[in-house]
């Protein structure tokens, strides 16, 4: 599924240290969190709690979220298919290199197709992608519409606006589902318990 560069007269080289001295020396595992959902479900609250839950804890974690990343790194995307794939993909590598690094990335990206969640998957090892599904139904995003999308898109305004006009594809086996329609701290709780059983913290 991983496309060979386009260079050709490149080599890799491979660092002293690794995740696993990192992980020694932070004294926690590292791990990529992919939250997956509509939006509105609740990703980004999700990912930005758990990081301040974390780091009370002396925990390293950063988040990489769908808006902010589009301001910067794919500021050059839009929303078609192909560059929602191409936003997965980079987003994908960035949070494979973090993970490498020694932290738990939290990342919130709708991120509507299971074939592209599954190409970060296995730019992973196995243990190291954990997929959290927000199953937060569409009719409840639509309700909170926090950031009054919904509303446009149901009045033409936005184009291939997912739920709307552009499809989702939910997890078909992820690590764990959250209804965000509860509590928050339940929330965090659910992804600190799914952390701790695998040992990653
Ligand atoms: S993804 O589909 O490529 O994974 P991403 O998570 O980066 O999307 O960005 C989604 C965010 O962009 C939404 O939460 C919303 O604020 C905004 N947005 C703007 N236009 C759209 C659209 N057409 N579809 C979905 N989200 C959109």
């Amino acid at each position: 599924m991983v496309e060979d560069p386009k260079s050709s007269n490149i080599t890799r080289s491979e660092g002293l240290i690794d995740a696993e001295a990192r992980n020694l020396r932070s004294g926690h595992g590292s791990c990529t969190v992919w939250f997956t959902g509509l939006s509105g479900s609740g990703k980004t609250t999700l990912a930005l709690a758990l990081e301040a839950e974390l780091h009370s804890r002396k925990v390293g974690s950063y988040v990489l979220d769908g808006d902010n990343i589009r301001f910067g790194l794919n500021r050059d995307l839009g929303f078609s298919a192909a560059d929602r794939t191409e936003n997965i993909r980079r987003v994908g590598e960035v949070a494979r290199l973090f993970c490498d690094s020694g932290l738990i990335v939290l990342t919130a990206f709708i991120s509507p197709y299971l074939r592209d969640r599954e190409l970060v998957r296995s730019l992973h090892t196995p243990s190291t992608f954990l997929e959290v599904y927000l199953n937060t139904p569409l009719e409840e995003c639509e309700r909170r519409d926090e950031k009054g999308l919904y509303r446009k898109a149901r009045n033409g305004e936005i184009e291939e606006f997912t739920g709307i006009s552009a499809p989702y594809e939910p997890p078909v086996d992820p690590e764990l589902v959250v209804d965000t329609r509860r509590p928050l701290k339940e929330c965090v709780n659910d992804v600190l318990a799914m952390l701790a059983s695998r040992r990653t913290i």
